[in-house]
């Protein structure tokens, strides 16, 4: 059984097994189904060097701006289609294609996004002088940063069509009312490839349309009796299991997810190393957790490249009404005292009876940041990982102080902001003193356009 392509295996952060190459979608761990609770989400794993030849090379300024073609040395998709016989230029071709698509379809192809200093913020905000920098997502692809994580799944499954193992494209399914219906409506357009959305009866009608106009095929999915969890998840994994491909944001489903969100992390990377910021934190808004899961590990990797020495705290914010990441990390940290176990130990143990730590918050959650709903936080793993190594921790946001944020971060910056994209900065305004103090710049993202 071959495990790797090239350089670069997915494995289970779980229980260790490797996906099989000779697998046409190896998108989660095959023991994911075993049932012993146990965490299985594959994880790209790729010496340093690799990561350290892409950060250097993505650094340059005359680096392609498209991540998927600037840090592609650092990607699981580049080291299978040049183990395949795609030469690097054929790969930069087959991308920069794919992109074009997506450009005619949206308006917008996939490129650098802003990162620039918010000093009138910082002022309004009582931290005059202090640098406060805001990563904004929101006039890319589809008006979030969830398209980055999509695209990675979209490009493996063009890649398998184009190598010719692939005969018939299966349907693409994904479970999401907002941001991450958009960008897969409009990359599945892109790539004539046919798409189901499970939606909640109360998705907003003119996501609705769009996502009609975009050619998807929309399943409402309202609450049956009895059945604990989320309907139009549930009705993703139906599908999935009777043979869709999981075109998701969450990890344990589709592991090129998150290695998607990567590039969003490495540019910020580059773009704090080119602007010579030390980065103190980086906030960033919890809900299925694959976006912050994706910028802990970019910084994590780019430590363990030697291209950063060392890496801001991660702190991650959730809503007072859904705070499922909040109360398994207070369990595990209690858990780390109690046993006295040393942080390796303790992600080890996070990987053990996931449920022990993590499960589905109970209440009907409510909050204007409804983008980061997620009743369980899915990628919690690469989350924690990035927080106990960068001694950053997960904050709760109160109602008011999304509101207030949302107000604020779309009036002084000028961004065209979504609630659920300025969340990040509800936590910082949730901070308290102690909390507050930082030692070099602050970055916020920006991660949705307000529709
Ligand atoms: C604008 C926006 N920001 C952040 C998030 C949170 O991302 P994740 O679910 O990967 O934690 C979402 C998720 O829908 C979103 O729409």
């Amino acid at each position: 059984m071959s495990v790797s392509v090239g350089h670069s295996v997915l494995r289970c952060v779980g229980c260790g097994v490797e996906a099989d190459t000779n697998v046409l979608f190896p998108f989660a761990c095959p023991n994911a189904g075993s049932g012993d609770g146990n965490e299985h989400i594959l994880v790209r794993r790729l010496a340093p060097e690799w990561i350290r030849k892409a950060l250097d090379e993505g650094g340059q300024e005359t680096a392609d701006r498209n991540s998927f073609i600037r840090f592609r040395h650092a990607m699981h998709s580049w080291h299978a289609a040049t183990a395949w016989g795609f030469t690097d230029a054929e790969y930069i071709d087959e991308v920069t294609q794919l992109n074009q698509r997506i450009g005619r379809v949206d308006g917008t192809a996939f490129g650098e996004t802003p990162f620039q200093p918010q000093d009138f913020l910082a002022s309004r905000l009582g931290l005059p002088g202090r640098s406060l920098w805001v990563k904004d997502e929101t006039n890319h692809v589809s008006g979030s940063h969830k398209g980055r994580h999509l695209f990675n799944i979209l490009l493996w499954v063009h890649l398998q069509k184009k190598r010719g193992v692939l005969l018939n494209v299966p349907r693409l399914a994904i479970a999401s009312c907002g941001n991450a219906a958009l960008a897969a409506a409009v990359l599945a357009n892109a790539a004539d490839m046919p798409l189901d959305v499970f939606i909640p009866v109360n998705a907003e009608p003119n996501v609705v349309t769009r996502l009609s106009a975009l050619g998807a095929t929309i399943h409402v999915c309202p609450r049956r009796p009895n059945e604990v969890g989320d309907p139009c998840y549930l009705r993703f994994r139906e599908a999935t299991a009777a043979g869709a491909l999981p075109f998701c944001c969450q990890g344990p489903d589709n592991a090129l997810a998150v290695e998607g969100g990567l590039g969003l992390g490495w540019e910020l990377v580059v773009q704090a190393k080119r602007a010579r910021l030390h980065l103190d934190r980086v906030f960033v808004q919890v809900g299925g957790g694959a976006l912050g899961s994706a910028v802990a590990t970019a910084f994590l990797e780019a430590v363990e490249s030697g291209y950063l020495s060392t890496m801001p705290k991660i702190i991650a914010v959730q809503t007072a009404g859904c705070a499922p990441l909040k109360r398994a990390y207070d369990r595990l940290m209690d858990a780390q005292h109690q046993h006295g176990w040393n942080n390796a130990e303790t992600l080890h143990q996070a990987t053990l009876h996931r449920s022990q730590w993590m499960w589905p918050w109970e209440e009907e959650p409510h909050s204007l940041a409804h983008g980061i709903l997620d009743d369980e936080t899915y990628d919690w793993h690469g989350l924690v990982t990035g927080i106990v190594a960068s001694g950053g921790f997960p904050v709760v946001a109160a109602e008011s102080a999304v509101v207030e944020a949302a107000q604020m971060g779309a009036e002084y910056t000028g961004i065209d902001v979504c609630a659920t994209g300025t969340s990040g900065l509800a936590g910082l305004l949730s901070l308290d003193r102690e909390q507050s103090s930082a030692s070099g710049a602050t970055v916020l993202l920006f991660t949705g356009h307000r529709r």
